[in-house]
């Protein structure tokens, strides 16, 4: 069984609420309804999101004690974490982990447009909504 940790940083909890024009009208249970019923027999799943670095960091560890690959959507942390950057980069060699972003950073602020994360990610997938994680997921299909 292949073991996924679907980690959602701040604000992602408020997905259906907030931003719609951004960020769209499905909730994080949608997410999690989207992911049981995209992943392979062979995949196990879990979505989780929190507001605390601390704790998505303490979550990165899990990934890389249990081996676990990792769909990570850090969210504004994204942007000025090192941090998580440096917990990203202990998986290197041992988890995938793809960094996934419901919006195109890249099309925003400016601020948005440096990510911490993606010169120590496997992949970066970006713009597609959910389907961002979706694809994330068959890339992580053994
Ligand atoms: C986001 C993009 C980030 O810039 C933003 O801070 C988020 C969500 C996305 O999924 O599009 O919270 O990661």
């Amino acid at each position: 069984m292949q073991e996924i940790l679907v980690l959602n940083g701040p604000n992602l909890g408020m997905l259906g609420a907030r931003e719609p024009e951004v960020y769209g009208h499905a909730t994080l249970d949608d997410l999690r309804e989207l992911l049981e019923a995209r992943k392979t027999a062979e995949q196990r799943v879990e979505v989780r999101q929190t507001d605390d670095e601390a704790e998505l960091i303490g979550w990165i560890h899990e990934a890389f004690r249990r081996g676990c690959d990792v769909i990570l959507n850090p969210a504004a942390f994204t942007h000025y974490s090192y941090g998580l950057r440096d917990a990203v980069a202990m998986l290197q060699g041992t988890s995938r982990l793809i960094e996934v972003h419901i919006s195109n950073p890249h099309t925003r602020e400016a601020f948005r447009h440096m990510s911490t994360i993606s010169g120590v990610a496997t992949g970066v997938i970006a713009g597609f909504g959910f389907q961002s994680y979706v694809l994330a997921l068959s890339a992580l299909t053994d």
